[in-house]
């Protein structure tokens, strides 16, 4: 059975890593942008769904490929859901490195004296079949937990260290990937793709 070739609308690494996990024994194979030299896009968006249309769009034209976008965040209950779609440049919009050490050092020092810890990752996915796709494929995932005090763990990326579960009394930095893959909302949100792809014979042009 061939495999259905997509390109990552990503250069995120640990992004790669969890896409190809569950998708290629689905028969998907996932193929990082950079391999087409696909130049980034920026996410002007406030909304998840919006960015990830853009970057699903752009992918797929400079590749000429299917593309599968992913625009995720972390939301904090007491930060009226911030950083939201800013994630990934929380510390940077502050004026600091961008960085995953420096966006988490900024989270802390914004949760400083903050008792309700309560917080969410957040997936939408966007598949397209052709840069102008009339019908994309809209999947989303949320995974519930709490803002640690502490770093632990060295898995996963981003804000895993400190984005603890308390029914399992481990951050997620400290889950196995197949274990985070299982529960994240990035996992969640693949699979809601794949039933809807399974259903939708993605290899028909519109
Ligand atoms: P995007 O690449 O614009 O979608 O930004 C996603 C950002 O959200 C990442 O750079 C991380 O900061 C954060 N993020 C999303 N998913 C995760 C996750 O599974 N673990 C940790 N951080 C995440």
């Amino acid at each position: 059975m061939s495999s259905l070739r997509v390109v990552l609308a990503s250069d995120n690494p640990g992004k790669l890593a969890e896409f190809s996990a569950i998708l290629q024994p689905a028969g998907v194979e996932m193929l990082p942008q950079g391999q087409f030299g696909v130049t980034p896009v920026d996410e002007p968006h406030a909304t998840f769904v919006e960015n990830a249309l853009r970057k699903a769009r752009h992918a797929s034209r400079q590749s000429g490929l299917p593309a599968l976008a992913d625009d995720s965040g972390l939301c904090v209950s007491a930060l009226n859901d911030a950083p939201g779609v800013y994630s990934a440049r929380y510390a940077a919009l502050a004026g600091k490195e961008k960085s995953d050490a420096a966006n988490n050092a900024h989270l802390l020092e914004q949760m400083a004296g903050i008792s309700n810890r309560r917080a969410r990752y957040v997936a939408v996915l966007v598949f397209v079949r052709s840069p102008d796709d009339p019908l994309p494929i809209i999947a989303q995932g949320e995974w519930h937990g709490e803002i640690a005090i502490a770093a632990r763990g060295g898995n996963g990326f981003g804000y895993d260290p400190y984005f603890y579960i308390p029914e399992l009394g481990k951050t997620v930095a400290e889950l196995a990937p197949d274990q985070k893959n299982k529960l994240s909302h990035r996992g969640k949100a693949l699979r809601v793709l794949l039933d809807s792809l399974a259903s939708a014979n993605p290899t028909a042009q519109s």
